[in-house]
């Protein structure tokens, strides 16, 4: 499937993730997958994966100690997740603004169209997650992509996925310039 995709500012990349208890259930996860596509996201990478507990708590350390956290970790070592690296101008933001408001019952009354106002089960159970800062984009996605190289993506595949035709696999799950026919290995 080649579309046209032109930005003329650079693209920004998030890391976005579906959590436990949206991927457990096939058609919410692919309810997700198609609002990304359908909101023009670019998706760079895609990868499947079951944390540790380690993991988890590796990757939320900045809430250590908050209420929740125990109850974070373990259920996002609770079952396999998807992680992406979506590309868009302004990622970070439109993705959060996709995803709504964190807490439930706010989202389901201030966004109900939103991924969490639409499918979040609970405040912890929220269905997605996304980086908040360019910092924690960054952070975020080194690790869960350790092979993902940013300065290569920005010098060799940017440019080309900036300026299009784009090409989406549905059998891979990803984007890909359509000159190149597959993402580099970065
Ligand atoms: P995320 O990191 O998942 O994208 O969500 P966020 O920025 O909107 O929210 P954050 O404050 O970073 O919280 C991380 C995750 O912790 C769980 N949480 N539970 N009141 C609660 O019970 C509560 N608050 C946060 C959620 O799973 C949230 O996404
Ligand atoms: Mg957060």
């Amino acid at each position: 499937m080649t579309s046209i995709f032109r930005s003329p500012q650079a693209l920004q990349l998030t890391l976005a993730l579906i959590k436990p208890d949206a991927v457990a259930h096939p058609l919410i996860l692919e309810a997700v997958h198609q609002q990304i596509l359908s909101n023009k996201f670019l998706i760079v990478r895609m990868r499947d994966l079951h944390w540790k507990k380690e993991d988890c708590c590796r990757f939320y350390r900045e809430h250590e100690g908050r209420f929740f956290y125990q109850r974070l970790v373990e259920f996002m070592a609770s079952g396999p997740i998807r992680a992406y690296i979506l590309a868009h101008k302004d990622a970070i933001q439109l993705w959060r603004t996709l995803m709504g408001p964190t807490r439930v019952f706010r989202a389901r009354h201030m966004a109900p169209d939103s991924i969490r106002g639409s499918l979040g089960l609970t405040d912890t159970r929220n269905t997605t997650h996304g980086s908040d800062s360019v910092v924690s984009a960054s952070r975020e996605i080194a690790a869960f992509f350790p092979d993902f190289s940013e300065q290569r993506w920005y010098e060799e595949e940017e440019p080309q996925l900036r300026h299009g035709p784009v090409h989406y696999s549905p059998e891979k799950g990803i984007h890909c310039a359509a000159a190149t026919g597959s993402p580099k290995p970065t």
